[in-house]
């Protein structure tokens, strides 16, 4: 039995939801440059779920479902203010969701239509959750979920507390419709896992937040974002950029495991980035990025993914820069689950093996005589 680190190229399971071909990827056979363009989050999501997009009814039906869900039950926000303020962002969601569960008289119902019901609920509560633990945090009361508006528009009105303008809702949809499914991502694959052994979603999906929360994966907007503070101003770039390519530092928002010429998501934050730039009137972060993008490009051939720009977007949209993965969270939760879905389907325990590397014929020492 030979390993494969990092399971690189290993095809683990099939699935019908998201492929990447060629460097293309899709939801459900629809190219993403075209849903990024056209859908909104919630049509997303839908197709994730039910394989198709949604007929008009069948997409007020969705919202109407995702309003009626929203809301968290007392004892979830009550146990977040006891979270300590200065909680990384993404633990307090996983403890959070986690604790959802316990509130949830279906959490152990493993029927299909249960199951789906409770993908539909989670993806309602994230966006309150998060906003609750980022107001609760700054001392500030959480802010009830309104009806009758997306899930972008709801999460930006319950973070401020005020009506967010149309450009932030819209680009934070067109970001949410971009981080959406991944196929196998190391998230999605731990979501498998966690549910192949018939344990419920809810640990599926706290199973997943822990993956996504690694610089490695989803914690990598985070990181980009830390790293322009780093950097601070356009005259800076070159140089930290070279030191840390002359250190071997890893240059986080570049690279990928399946992509070797490009993440196609990366383009639609980039434009994103620019043109928030442009409205704000501030194109440093993304002047800065452009730059570092093409000094590691030009140099390690590496190319931008779907981290990179989000985190001058989200800056842009004046989100804090530890809410950024909790984001990717609220987004690739419609993934997670519809996998977890699939998953249930056609289940079957998934129990990889491992290369022994250790010693061979050991034997047991007495405690004394060690
Ligand atoms: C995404 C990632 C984890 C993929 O990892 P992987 O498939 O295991 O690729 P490896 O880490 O083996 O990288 C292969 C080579 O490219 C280099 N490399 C990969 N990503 C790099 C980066 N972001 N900066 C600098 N060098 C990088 C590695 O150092 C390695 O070089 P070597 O062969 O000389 O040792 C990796 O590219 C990375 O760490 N990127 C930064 C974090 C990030 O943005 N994650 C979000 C992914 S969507």
């Amino acid at each position: 039995m030979t390993a494969t680190k990092g399971l690189e190229g290993i095809v683990a399971t099939t699935s019908s939801i998201s492929s990447i071909i060629d460097g293309v990827l899709t939801y459900r056979g629809i190219d993403i440059d075209e849903l990024a363009e056209h859908a909104s989050f919630e049509e997303v999501a839908y197709l994730l779920w039910y394989g198709k997009l949604p007929s008009q009814s069948e997409l007020n039906g969705l919202r109407k479902e995702l309003d009626a869900y929203a809301s968290v039950p007392a004892e979830v926000i009550e146990a977040i203010r006891l979270y300590p303020k200065d909680t990384n962002t993404m633990a307090a969601l996983r403890t959070a969701v986690s604790s959802l569960a316990l509130y949830d008289e279906a959490a152990g119902d493993m029927s299909a239509e249960a199951n789906l019901k409770k993908a539909i609920k989670l993806q309602a509560q994230l966006p309150t959750v998060v906003a609750a633990f980022s107001r609760i945090r700054e001392g500030k009361e959480p802010i009830a979920p309104k009806s009758g508006v997306s899930i972008a528009h709801n999460f930006l009105y319950m973070l401020n507390g005020e009506e967010p303008d149309e450009v932030a809702v819209k680009a934070l949809d067109q970001a949410l419709v971009l981080h959406a499914d991944h196929e196998l991502n190391a998230s999605t694959f731990a979501a498998r896992v966690t549910v192949a052994t018939l344990s419920d979603i809810y640990s599926g999906v706290t199973s997943a937040i822990g993956a996504l929360k690694g610089p490695l994966h989803g914690g990598a907007n985070e990181a980009v974002m830390v790293m322009l503070e780093e950097i601070g101003s356009l005259d800076r770039v070159e140089s930290i950029i070279q030191d840390k390519l002359n250190n071997k530092e890893k240059i986080m928002g570049f690279g990928h495991r399946v992509y070797k010429n490009g993440d196609p998501r990366a383009k639609h934050l980039q434009k994103m980035s620019r043109e928030l730039g442009k409205l704000t009137g501030n194109m440093e972060l993304y002047e800065m990025s452009v730059k570092i993008e093409d000094i590691v490009t030009g140099q390690k051939g590496l190319k931008p993914n779907v981290d990179f720009y989000s985190a001058s977007v989200y800056t842009t949209l004046k989100i804090a820069r530890d809410l950024f993965t909790p984001i990717f969270a609220i987004s690739r939760l419609s993934g997670w689950t519809a996998h977890i879905l699939e998953q249930y389907e056609n289940n079957r325990l998934i129990r990889p093996r491992a290369e022994y590397t250790g010693p061979s014929s050991a034997r047991y020492i007495p405690i004394n005589e060690r």
